[in-house]
Order: structure tokens, then C-alpha cells, then sequence
């Protein structure tokens, strides 16, 4: 099984725009502490509803139902550490709006060896079960920004 899958997204710009709009939206009145922000079903429900959406476009056309969504944030306070996603879901989809040229998703094996790593400046599907984390390079700029999606029928088979 593979760790990563670029995948192709002729609109990325936009839908970054688009998912940039919408997080100053819904962080203008409180500050971020934590690297994992979780969605509720209200605020994404909200999000998708958008007319002409771009994201609920590209889920579209690849078949996906959007089961959860959640942002993550990397600043000089704010970091992650090496981890596993908790269950039940695998096949995830990162989405890069902010500042992710120079970060990199690493994965791990057991014995914490780095096994595989890829820049985070194109939209992928990740294997979030195994060990991982982002790596800040020495040129990354702050804040970075990425979402990340889950789905009711994941897309295991481009892990494959
Ligand atoms: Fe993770």
C-alpha cells in the first residue's frame, strides 16, 4: 500500500481560495490554539451549500461523499508530532491552501524509519494509519494552513 496519491485538480486555486475564504469566515472571532481543528456537521454542511462551489465539484466528479472536514494550522506556537489518525478511516484527503510549499508530509514505519515523504504544495490522497507527521522546512512560512477531508466510500484504491 502506498503512503500518498498526488491527485490531479485543474481547479486547485480556486478551491483553495474558496476554503480560504470560508476559514477566515469561521475563525474571525476566536483564536486558533491547535494544530487539529474539527468541523462540525453545521459548519460543513454550511460550507458545501455555497453556490458553485469548487471543492463539492471535485468531490463530484471523483464519486466521493464528504464524511468530516477539519482544518490544520502550523505557526511558531502551534506544531504536530509524529502520530497515527485514529480509526476507522485510512484514506484521507489533504488539501493545501496556505503556505505549504517547503512542509512535507513524512511517514514512518514502525521502528520510527521515514519511509516515505511528500511536499504538501499539491492536493493528496494520504494514508493516515501509519505513522506521520509535517515537517517544516527551513524556508516554510507562517501561518500554513491545509484542510483535510474524510469520506463515507474512501479512496482506498488509489492507495493500492
Ligand atoms: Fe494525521
Amino acid at each position: 500500500m502506498k503512503s500518498y496519491f498526488i491527485l490531479d485538480c485543474p481547479a486547485q486555486q480556486k478551491i483553495a481560495d474558496s476554503l480560504y475564504g470560508y476559514y477566515v469566515g469561521i475563525t474571525a472571532n476566536k483564536e486558533i490554539k491547535q494544530f487539529w481543528n474539527h468541523l462540525s456537521r453545521k459548519e460543513i454542511q454550511k460550507y458545501f451549500e455555497i453556490p458553485n462551489n469548487p471543492c463539492r465539484a471535485w468531490f463530484h466528479s471523483m464519486g466521493l461523499q464528504v464524511r468530516d472536514m477539519s482544518f490544520t494550522i502550523t505557526n511558531e506556537f502551534i506544531q504536530t508530532n509524529i502520530h497515527r489518525d485514529a480509526p476507522p478511516v485510512i484514506a484521507k484527503i489533504n488539501f493545501p491552501v496556505l503556505n505549504t510549499r517547503n512542509t512535507y508530509n513524512v511517514w514512518y514505519d514502525d521502528n520510527t524509519k521515514e519511509i516515505d515523504r511528500v511536499e504538501c504544495d499539491r492536493p493528496i490522497v494520504l494514508r493516515s494509519d501509519i505513522l506521520h507527521t509535517v515537517e517544516m522546512g527551513a524556508k516554510a512560512r507562517y501561518p500554513r494552513l491545509q484542510f483535510s477531508f474524510c469520506f463515507y466510500n474512501e479512496p482506498l484504491h488509489l492507495l493500492k
